[in-house]
């Protein structure tokens, strides 16, 4: 996976540019804008997260303002601002789960990788947040992971830590 930093330009591959074609002529002339969701989709794939350089890049293509491609970005909690780990665990941190004990399970994630909320392990392999509601209250606590946004249910620390070392061992 490429990594960019905050300020390093980007020069999208043509490859990319190729699959930013394609989807540009699912859309009539002049509303190429539609295509911004999936757009961002396949930079944050081929970076691992959405930098504003890579942005800036998406914009350019487009023939829109930064600023369009920022409010469309930092709206939806799928694009990542900031460099992720491989595996983003992710832990409901709504009131019904904390009841049963999500802060409990956060507090043992930071411990177990070692990293805060939003940092990368050394080994690029994982970072984790709280977010809002998974709409499986009544399994808390629960956590999902992308990109196919598993879910693991009833957790308790000791399946935390299995889970952790099974992607490990992936
Ligand atoms: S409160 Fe955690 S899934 Fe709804």
């Amino acid at each position: 996976m490429l990594k960019v930093e905050e300020t390093q330009p980007v020069e999208f591959s043509s490859a990319l540019l190729a699959k930013f074609d394609e989807i540009v002529k699912r859309y009539p002339e002049g509303k190429q804008k539609s295509a911004l969701l999936p757009l961002l989709h396949l930079v944050q794939a081929e970076y691992g997260w959405t930098s504003v350089p890579a942005m800036d890049k998406v914009a350019e293509y487009l023939k829109i303002q930064p600023i369009e491609v920022y409010e469309v970005a930092s709206f939806y909690t799928m694009y990542f601002l900031q460099p992720k780990g491989k595996y983003v665990l992710e832990v409901c941190r709504t009131g019904p789960c904390c009841l049963v004990g999500a802060e409990k399970i956060m507090d043992h994630i930071e411990q177990k990788l070692g990293v805060k909320e939003g940092e990368v392990t050394a080994d690029g392999l994982f970072s984790w947040r709280g977010v809002e509601c998974l709409a499986a209250c009544g399994f808390g606590p629960v956590l999902q992971i992308g990109p196919e946004y598993t879910f693991y249910e009833n957790l308790t620390e000791q399946s935390v830590d299995q889970l952790i070392d099974d992607l490990r061992k992936k």
